[in-house]
């Protein structure tokens, strides 16, 4: 085995001894998601490790408030628990079963599951809800899943949840801000809602101090009295005993210095050397997946021995869904499978099949400094909680192996134990928006599971008061502050959209709101940059990237919505089909709030303001023409470059906005527009005001 594995330098190390167990290879396991009748999927259902449960899991909602599951990724919770709650009557009466997921291809993938195994057809009884995408219907729903951001929507609309009677919070573990944020609402709408249920469910052992948290509020209610007459308040814990398979794990020796040509090796070596059984890969993002599969499909094809029988598949959230029905799908016989994924292979979604895991240790993070104000995604080393489940994919369906491109020291010594709740390293803005649209007011006093720091709370409260959302008392202003928080848009890109009103350009400001909703709208095809860089030139607006969208939009429309004008211009026929439809609900929104349908035509100087209105504390004035010119932030004097995907990368005009940041050797800012110095101090005048005299500004 030790001369197979090449990346770093050496032969790998054997950690734990295979256990020789029996090996697991059912023909349902390896059977496909389609195509087979009601009784095998039933039987499927009878084999996952939580159907043993399903008794005392119905026990223990029926009379504890809350209810705190816990079990290894692939056990069943999060397809059989709202099943099993249904079947024992929680949805009847027209009730709701609730299931809410931190990310929202998992919220498509699990609903369609689960309307699958229940034979209906999706949208109907089983239905989801993610931003912008609404596949449930109000009369017929029984079974609903969602992202939790939008369950925090759905709560300025009905606070107490009402419709609900169970609300299963899924893969607590991952601690997202929404996540949080709903736990702390959570526990105060069941002081108002004794007959409410929650299940909180989760991957990893961290339920004793979930358990805590909630179990404050027992002595809390305690106090008040009527105790005899509600469900016990002291949480419940479960744990499922899982059927995972031992995993060996092997690690580097010395560091490694190139993760994505490791990875390759690693992927050919297990390929050449290795028996059957598909390979999981964790990367971080779009980027370095698409360079993974790029370098891997020409090595692969050099190394005629090992080209055939390969599948080599992304797995992010950007997917189409035809793209995910591919990862999801059987491997034909005679085929390995690789899905190179971000995190979100981790614990929110069980591929079946994996026998190989390969962990590039690292993950793509949201950090916020409120010093300087900036945050952005970095790729930066995961937990040792998150290798355990890296690992844990690998022994689903019989023993595997787990391939760690870093040190067995580095794991040992220097990799935290957990990961840092996001709610302590996020931009606060639209958290504290949202509570504030919910009534709570002592946002430092709300009942966090851990709580955000002090310093980024008054960074938050300071943008909003500048937006013009909050006042003086910090309470929402009328009418601005409560439309703000009435668009399911970051509250810069809410206040944008307001401000176009006055501007007369709200048709154009929906477009560009709806482009930066999706990823992309440009379609990278490997090996093919400069035909990329020649299309986008045929659009590029001297203004910058917003402008620039609003150009593809119009070509877009005149070539009658064509997919092959898209083809051939390099742009992302799913992406722009998407910024239709989210158009189209922003549009809706807009109308409802009073805004009018404006067009400015061809004055992009009103569509710059707009942007401006929104994102004024991005402003970045040019320092020097070093690196192809050097940019730095008005406010935090931070240094930031012009991303080269940028229409204005080279251009670097005086002063600019960005939409955002991503952090590689540099802060690099994507969606620039260039604006006039002397509009920032007009849009916010707060913001700026110690820089009045500042050079930076005139
Ligand atoms: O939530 P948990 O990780 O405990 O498991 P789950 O997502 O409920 O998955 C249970 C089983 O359903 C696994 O064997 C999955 O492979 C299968 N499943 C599937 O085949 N297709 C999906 N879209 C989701 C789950
Ligand atoms: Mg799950």
């Amino acid at each position: 085995m030790a001369q197979f594995w090449k990346p770093g330098t050496e032969k790998p190390r054997l950690l734990e001894d295979e256990d020789g167990g029996v090996v697991f290879l059912s023909s349902s396991f390896s059977s496909s998601s389609s195509g087979y009748g009601f009784a095998s999927i039933e039987k499927q259902r009878q084999r996952l490790p939580v159907y043993k449960y399903r008794t005392a899991i119905l026990y223990l909602v029926e009379s504890h408030a809350t209810t705190i599951v816990v079990g290894e990724t692939g056990s069943g919770k999060t397809t059989q628990i709202p099943q099993f709650l249904k079947e024992a009557g929680w949805a009847d009466g027209g009730r709701v079963i609730a299931c809410t997921q931190p990310r929202r291809l998992a919220v498509q993938a699990v609903a369609s599951r689960v309307a699958e195994e229940m034979g209906v057809k999706l949208g109907e009884e089983v239905g989801y809800t993610i931003r912008f995408e609404d596949v449930s219907n109000s009369d017929l729903t029984r079974i609903k899943f969602l992202t939790d951001g939008v369950l925090l929507r759905e709560m300025m609309d009905d606070p107490l949840l009402t419709k609900y009677s169970v609300i299963m919070v899924d893969e607590a573990h991952e601690r997202s801000i929404s996540t949080d944020i709903l736990l702390g609402l959570l526990k105060k709408i069941q002081k108002r809602r004794p007959e409410l249920r929650l299940v909180i469910s989760s991957a990893t052992i961290e339920a004793k101090s979930m358990s805590n948290f909630f179990l404050s509020s027992k002595r809390r209610r305690a106090l008040e009295g009527d105790e005899l007459l509600r469900p016990s308040l002291e949480p419940a814990i479960l744990s499922v005993e899982g059927r995972g398979f031992n995993v060996q794990i092997h690690y580097v020796e010395d560091p490694v210095k190139d993760y994505v040509q490791a990875i390759v090796s690693t992927v050919l070596l297990i390929h050449d050397k290795e028996p059957p059984g598909d390979i999981l890969v964790f990367l971080t993002g779009q980027d370095d997946i698409d360079a993974a599969i790029k370098l891997l499909t020409e090595e692969a094809r050099g190394n005629g021995k090992t080209s055939s029988g390969l599948i080599i598949l992304p797995l992010y959230s950007g997917l189409t869904r035809a793209e995910q029905d591919l990862v999801f799908s059987p491997t034909p016989k005679g085929k390995r499978k690789v899905v190179i994924s971000t995190n979100i292979a981790e614990t929110s979604l069980t591929l079946e099949g994996i026998v190989y895991v390969i962990d590039s240790g690292f993950s793509k993070q949201r950090f916020y400094n409120p010093i300087t104000d900036i945050e952005n995604l970095v790729v930066a080393p995961i937990s040792k909680a998150s290798a355990k489940q890296r690992a844990g994919r690998a022994g689903r369906i019989r023993p595997g192996k787990c391939y760690r491109l870093y040190s067995e020291e580095y794991y040992l010594n220097e990799m935290s134990v957990q990961g840092i709740p996001e709610i302590q390293r996020s931009n606060l803005v639209s958290c504290v928006i949202q509570l504030k649209a919910l009534g709570i007011d002592n946002i430092l006093g709300f009942d966090w599971p851990a709580s955000p720091s002090p310093e980024s709370m008054i960074r938050a409260l300071e943008v909003l008061y500048s937006l013009g959302v909050i006042d003086d008392d910090a309470k929402l202003t009328s009418p601005v502050g409560f439309q703000v928080a009435e668009i399911p848009q970051e509250p810069m890109v809410a206040k944008m959209i307001i401000s176009s009103n006055e501007l007369g350009c709200l048709d154009e400001i929906i477009t560009i709101a709806s482009v930066l909703s999706v990823q992309s709208i440009w379609f990278s095809i490997r090996g093919a940059q400069k035909e990329l860089d020649e299309a986008k030139l045929r659009f590029a607006a001297a203004e910058g990237d917003h402008v620039t969208f609003l150009n593809i939009y119009k070509g877009f429309l005149q070539s009658g919505k064509s997919s092959k004008w898209c083809h051939k211009n390099f742009i992302n026929y799913h992406a722009m089909k998407k910024v239709m439809e989210i158009r189209e609900q922003l549009k809706r929104i807009a109308l409802r709030l009073g805004i009018v349908l404006k067009s400015c035509e061809a004055d992009m100087q009103l569509v710059r303001k707009a942007i401006a209105a929104g994102f004024f504390a991005n402003a970045c004035r040019l320092e020097a023409y070093s690196h192809g010119g050097m940019y730095k932030t008005i406010r935090g004097s931070q240094e930031v470059y012009i991303h080269p995907s940028s229409v204005l990368f080279r251009v670097n005009p005086k002063c600019v906005i960005y939409h955002s940041l991503v952090s590689t050797d540099r802060q690099y800012m994507r969606n620039v527009i260039s604006i006039e110095p002397s509009w920032l101090t007009e849009v916010a005048p707060h913001f700026y005001q110690q820089q009045r005299h500042n050079p930076n500004i005139h």
